[in-house]
């Protein structure tokens, strides 16, 4: 009881999912008796608490397709299993706030940090990156508030506007979940020194486009913050996502 399901809309005559979801606490659980087969429950759901007078659908836009779907799929379960512990969630590198809808779908009641220029790219760096200065600049909060508007509860959502690390000024908090996204070494760097120090016990930091051939600086930041901090538990998932565990 009390756990927080993520309900994904599947169409089973393409074998796909569509991209977006539903999220629903446990509020019943009847298991056994009235004529329920040995090792069936049934579940009551209830709207989350945070949406209780907004009831909505997470809604991922133009964003969705296979792979991102998968990513989808991915940044859910990692959420997941950061529920039960303390501390807020962040997300470096929000854009048009697909991922950050993703995020904030599974876990409404968390507060979300959002760092970005919401101007584009800042710091790429020829040397290591493929991406330039600029590039993503097509977005505005109002348009990240509407992707994330299904459930919003203005308190929880905290946007850091400008570049980031400058930005950062939660020194006194902790966090359980991170997504950097940022497509460049700068950024990806700077994420691993402001949040790495700052994460629970259990708390993890999901990097997208890991050996992606468009952004080789996040896996030189990445590679390098592993020699530097040898035994911190890691994981890569399909398509292309980089998991530390702190
Ligand atoms: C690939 S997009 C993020 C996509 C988004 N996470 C998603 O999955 O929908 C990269 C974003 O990183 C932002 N960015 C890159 N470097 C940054 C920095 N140092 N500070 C703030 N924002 C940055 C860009 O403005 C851009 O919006």
């Amino acid at each position: 009881m009390g756990d927080i399901l993520v309900l994904e809309e599947y169409n089973p005559d393409t074998w796909t999912y569509s991209g977006e979801a539903i999220s629903r606490k446990v509020i019943y659980k009847l298991a056994g008796g009235f004529g329920l087969q040995d090792g069936f429950c049934v579940l009551g759901m209830g709207l989350l608490d945070t949406e209780a007078n907004r009831p909505g659908r997470l809604r991922l836009g133009t964003a969705a397709g296979k792979e991102n779907t998968m990513r989808y799929g991915v940044i859910r379960d990692t959420v997941a299993m950061t529920l039960p512990l303390e501390g807020d969630m962040a997300e470096i590198g929000v854009w048009r706030g697909a991922s950050a809808a993703v995020a904030h779908g599974v876990a409404p009641h968390k507060t979300l940090h959002l760092y970005d220029t919401f101007q584009g790219v800042v710091k790429a760096d020829s040397s290591v990156d493929v991406h330039s200065n600029g590039d993503f600049s097509d977005t505005t909060v109002e348009t990240v508030r509407e992707a994330l508007g299904w459930t919003l509860d203005e308190t929880r959502l905290v946007f850091h506007v400008g570049e980031f690390p400058s930005t950062f000024t939660e020194q006194d908090r902790k966090f359980c979940f991170v997504y950097s996204d940022t497509d460049t070494y700068f950024g990806t760097k700077a994420t691993l020194a402001i949040f790495a120090p700052r994460m629970v016990p259990g708390g993890k930091i999901m990097f997208d486009d890991y050996e992606w051939h468009g952004c080789p600086g996040v896996k030189k930041a990445i590679t390098e913050f592993l020699i530097e901090n040898e035994g911190i538990q890691h994981a890569i998932a399909e398509p292309r996502q980089f998991i530390l565990t702190f």
